[in-house]
């Protein structure tokens, strides 16, 4: 019986072309040994020197890989992730990434990534409490608060929810803009450039929704006179 029981635990990984951890280990030995073939000096140069031109800020939805779906090799994207691409003032992790990649490896642009079908904004459009992520996604419903005219206006759910999508990474942007890591920047550099920008999980686009160049005003309130 137990014989019988392992053969159709691979069927099983086969049909729904699941993948074990060892699959993951297998790939990463070929991807290394194709990528010293392609090009012997590939690990040493990229282990001497970082100098990505590009901040990410995106999704942590398996669906949108940055790398891939932008084209972009190791060493071109530093990256931050989280639920529903978010720049939230009091998260010492993505304060600590923007910080590191505008001072010291001085990105050209940062890119918001959110993505059409988000879970996240879809749960933080619902009035379902979620335990601890209620407050992170409080955030996203602070984003809905402030455009809600615009957004009851659409006639249907699906279209209230792609418009949230776009208008919070839009509002994430902002978010940007506001800290005094970008704006000391923004002063000193003439850079970065801001990008918001949305993947569709259908066509695998990206669609440029808002960008600010480095300087752009912003509501005065937020602009700080003392950088
Ligand atoms: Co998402």
């Amino acid at each position: 019986m137990h014989n019988m029981c392992i053969p159709k635990k691979i069927d099983y990984y086969k049909k729904y072309k699941m993948k074990t951890y060892e699959t993951l280990l297998q790939n990463n030995k070929k991807w290394a040994e194709q990528s010293v073939a392609n090009d012997p000096n590939f690990f040493s140069r990229l282990s001497s020197i970082q100098s990505p031109e590009y901040l990410w800020i995106g999704c942590s939805d398996s669906r949108v890989p940055p790398d891939s779906i932008t084209g972009t090799r190791p060493g071109e994207i530093f990256i931050h992730r989280n639920i529903a691409n978010m720049v939230v003032h009091t998260d010492l992790n993505m304060l600590s990434v923007l910080q590191y990649a505008v001072e010291v490896l001085k990105v050209k642009h940062i890119i918001v990534c959110g993505h059409y079908g988000c879970g996240g904004v879809k749960a933080a459009m619902t009035k379902k409490s979620l335990g601890i992520i209620n407050k992170w996604l409080r955030n996203i419903k602070d984003v809905y608060r402030l455009h809600e005219d615009e957004l009851n206006a659409l006639p249907n759910e699906e279209d209230r929810v792609n418009k949230l999508i776009e208008l919070n990474v839009q509002e994430q942007v902002l978010n940007l803009a506001k800290t005094s890591i970008v704006q000391k920047a923004w002063k000193e550099n003439k850079a970065p450039h801001l990008h918001g920008w949305v993947y569709g999980l259908e066509n695998g686009l990206i669609k440029p929704i808002f960008e600010m160049p480095a300087g752009t005003h912003i509501d005065s309130i937020y602009e700080f006179d003392n950088l």
